[in-house]
């Protein structure tokens, strides 16, 4: 049986106590027989910060290099407003993708029947939707240089962020999302702004260039602000959207209140395949914050991360059956009434973080 190098990073506010509840799924995984698990656990942003003086520490990294997939909660809270900037809680998260390489981050958007009426859209808009956000992690605005504030003889201060993309990053990225096309709805709609920015012009023509490789899928060009207005207009004419780092971040966080909740998110953040081993590096993580305001109180959604955990185990451990299984299983428990808060509706009865992992669990057990 193979044993896999996993470390977890829970974070700080929600993320432990939805890591724990991962923790309780990987072991039903190992008394199954399925795969084993050696595990090491360590600190990442304001709970890193607190204990090292930084987002992460330089053993944490090392960890997470030779692991073969990391499993992260969540980090940030109103504990860490006035850390120096480079020591913010968000910076470990943003180190761990850019020096990991994770450039593919992949966020997808179900719509379970059993919630279709948590959605802020009518059930007939959001029903049966399933769509794949296939946003690019370690360019653009995010990372691009200069990223300063100046001061200017004037007193006056000046603040620039560069958007920032070469051919390279916008072809692999592209290729990502035309080879997961092939596996769903193959149809791409990539968004940009090209009416505006240089890095839209020549986002759209690489990914003209790739499709000539990729005839049997459908590509579509969409402006990034009209992508926004379509998601919330008719999600389900999308199959895979592809988009630039920033554009990602904004049109996932829409994608994923449409499911009902931001505590159904899972996403997967991989680098390039080994060109020895095949293998690539890869960060697992619910698209839902630390939500402060709930934390600690067993209130929180473990779905995103116990999905995030099955996304690892299809793209990472190649056991893309027992994703299945632990997909269906969440599927199942949801179908048999258990709510969190977040998914509940107005005055429905809501089980604790614990009672939604033992139910997923449970379904696992009986499914
Ligand atoms: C996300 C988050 C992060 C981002 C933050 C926490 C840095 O919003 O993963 O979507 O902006 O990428
Ligand atoms: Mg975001």
């Amino acid at each position: 049986m193979a044993t896999f190098k996993l470390l977890l990073l829970p974070g700080d506010g929600i993320g432990p106590e939805v890591m724990a509840e991962v923790e309780t799924v990987i072991s039903h995984l190992e008394r199954t027989g399925l795969a084993s698990f050696a595990i090491e656990r360590d600190l990442v942003g304001g709970a890193a910060y607190d204990a090292h003086g930084k987002a992460i520490s330089e053993e944490a990294m090392r960890t997470a290099q030779a692991a073969d997939a990391v499993l992260f909660g969540a980090v940030g809270g109103p504990k860490w407003a006035g850390v120096p900037y480079d020591a913010r809680p968000e910076a470990g998260l943003l180190r761990l993708r850019k020096e990991l390489g994770l450039f593919a981050n992949l966020r997808p958007a179900i719509c379970y029947p059993a919630l279709a009426d948590a959605s802020a859209l009518k059930r007939e808009l959001v029903e049966g939707l399933d769509l794949m956000i296939v946003r690019e992690l370690t360019g653009g605005v995010y990372f691009g240089e200069p990223k300063e504030i100046v001061t200017l003889e004037t007193g006056e201060k000046r603040a620039v962020d560069t958007q920032l993309y070469t051919t390279g990053e916008i072809d692999r990225i592209a290729r990502v999302a035309f080879d997961l096309a092939r596996a769903r709805g193959n149809k791409v709609s990539s968004a940009e702004k090209h009416n505006v920015m240089k890095t839209g012009v020549l986002w759209k023509e690489v990914v003209t260039k790739v499709h000539a490789d990729y005839q049997d899928v459908a590509l579509e060009h969409i402006l990034a602000d009209n992508c926004a207005m379509q998601l919330v207009r008719a999600p389900k004419q999308f199959d895979v959207i592809v988009c630039d780092n920033l554009f990602g971040d904004i049109l996932s966080d829409v994608a994923a209140m449409l499911t009902g909740s931001l505590g159904m998110l899972p996403s997967a953040s991989l680098g390039a395949p080994d060109p020895e081993t095949g293998k690539r590096k890869s960060l697992y993580e619910p698209v839902h914050g630390s939500a402060p305001d709930i934390a600690g109180q067993g209130l929180a959604n473990p779905i995103a991360m116990i999905g995030s955990l099955a996304m690892a185990l299809r793209y990472s451990f190649g056991l893309g059956e027992a994703a299945d299984r632990l997909e269906a299983a969440i599927k199942s428990a949801l179908a048999g009434g258990v709510r969190t808060r977040d998914i509940a509706g107005p005055g429905a009865n809501a089980v604790s973080t614990k009672d939604m992992g033992a139910a997923i669990v449970r379904a696992l057990e009986n499914g």
